[in-house]
């Protein structure tokens, strides 16, 4: 058992596979409290982490992913580290993705995406995920059980992004295999199978994404990848073929470990609550809620950071200039100031659509409404190609002893398996 007074949260695997007692320890000493181990501030508070996440000017993202890992690149001095951040930015991880930069760079970065996801490509995206839902339950649903991160959701998220940026129809199966997502029944594809391992998803996209921006700057094309390859910036000026690849590939590290996560939490609560699997079978209008309860209650993107560039307070705590802050998504969105009866999943939950599971301020998710609609969408598509839809006992426990695994990690929330059962609808 830990003792959550010197608990470290980064590292303890408890606290990994149930965080929300230690959240709320944290939140019980202060909504904006000190850990001991990393001098990291932990946000617990909903009205703190979205004052934090809004004010931009305070605290820059330049450390969003990492936190405290690795340390600084630099002692901090003074009540304004603003030029200490700036001289040393390219020795952050991921610098290079828009979700770390703070603006102007930031700006100019998510001005590319807007031209990317326009309402138009969004429908074409949502017509597709109807009928890859029913490609991806056809692979299995005779079997009558399934493993649904691994069967379902991976591929389905890997390709409901492929097929946003416009990836070749015959390029999608390699995509499928390269990230992970396993292999379609009976494909060739394979290659990359046997070395799994010395293949870096996000380089190998960076390959395969400079080639089709290369290729369409020189032959343009009819194509969605084409649109990408000429957008350029609100003031007229073409990017760099890195920078329009950079954009699209952050799209697959953003986009899909996080759906496969909300698909996977969503689908538990159906499998477990028959009366709310009924529920939605008599009105389909309620998945809506559905999902954004699901989305609250276990948010994804567990935690969040920020770097103080400036001497400051937060919720009447002083923070000095170089602290790192931990804004706690799944706290601020159980925080019984904010949620009544925070843990548990009401479907009716008036103010549910205040989560801040997507942020909050000029980070704030891009793909949140492409999230909704994959969620949408496979709720659905479960609902109408399964019956008596339920957890696999023998794999999970019976109900009241079921024993789940999830992602020991400390960034995110998600189960690692999810095995159903269920009759399928012939
Ligand atoms: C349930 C699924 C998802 C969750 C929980 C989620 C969560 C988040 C959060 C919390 C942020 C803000 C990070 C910050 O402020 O530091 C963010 C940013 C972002 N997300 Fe998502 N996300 C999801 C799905 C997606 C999808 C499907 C895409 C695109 C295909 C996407 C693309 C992005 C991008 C591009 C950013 C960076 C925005 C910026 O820096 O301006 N996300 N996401």
């Amino acid at each position: 058992m830990t003792d959550f007074a010197t608990a470290d949260y980064f590292s303890d695997q408890d606290i990994a596979q149930d965080p929300y007692e230690y959240l709320d320890y944290l939140r019980a000493q202060n909504p904006v409290f000190r850990e001991p181990n990393y001098g990291v501030v932990a946000v617990t508070g909903y009205d703190e982490a979205v004052a934090a996440f809004k004010d931009y000017e305070t605290f820059s993202a330049v450390n969003a992913i990492g936190g405290p890992f690795p340390p600084l690149p630099f002692e901090p001095e003074g009540d304004d580290i603003s030029e200490q951040i700036d001289a040393h930015r390219h020795l952050f991880p991921i610098n290079e993705m828009m979700v770390v930069m703070d603006p102007p760079a930031h700006t100019r970065a998510r001005s590319l995406l807007s031209r990317l996801l326009t309402p138009a490509r969004l429908k074409e995206n949502e017509d597709f995920m109807w009928e890859l839902a029913d490609r991806q339950l056809d692979e299995f649903i005779r079997n009558g059980k399934c493993e649904l991160l691994a069967e379902y959701g991976k591929p389905f998220a890997t390709l409901v992004i492929a097929d946003l940026l416009g990836v070749p129809d015959d390029d999608r199966a390699e995509f499928r295999a390269s990230l992970g997502a396993g292999k379609e029944p009976g494909s060739a594809v394979g290659a990359l199978d046997h070395t799994p391992v010395a293949v870096n998803p996000l380089e190998w996209l960076d390959g395969k994404f400079t080639g089709y921006i290369n290729e369409r700057r020189r032959h343009p094309r009819e194509d969605v990848l084409n649109s990408l390859a000429a957008a350029t910036y609100p003031d007229g000026t073409t990017p760099d073929v890195v920078d329009v690849v950079r954009a699209a590939t952050f799209l697959f590290a953003a986009g899909q470990e996080t759906v496969v996560k909300l698909l996977s939490a969503s689908t538990r609560v159906l499998a477990e609550r028959p009366d709310l699997q009924d529920k939605l079978r008599a009105d389909r209008s309620l998945i809506g809620n559905f999902i954004e309860e699901s989305l609250r209650i276990e948010s994804p993107t567990k935690v969040d950071f920020r770097l103080a560039r400036k001497t400051t307070t937060l919720g009447g705590v002083d923070i000095k200039a170089g602290t790192v802050l931990m804004l706690c998504l799944g706290a601020a969105n159980r925080d019984p100031r904010k949620f009544s009866q925070p843990d548990e999943f009401h479907l009716d939950r008036r103010n549910v659509r205040e989560h801040i599971t997507f942020g909050r301020g000029i980070h704030t998710c891009a793909g949140a409404p492409l999230a909704r609609v994959e969620a949408k969408v496979t709720l659905n598509r479960l609902l109408d190609r399964m019956t008596d839809i339920a957890i696999d006992e023998t794999q999970h426990g019976a109900a009241g002893a079921r024993r789940y695994r999830y992602e020991p990690t400390f960034l995110l929330r998600g189960l690692s398996e999810l095995h159903l059962a269920f009759a399928p609808v012939d």
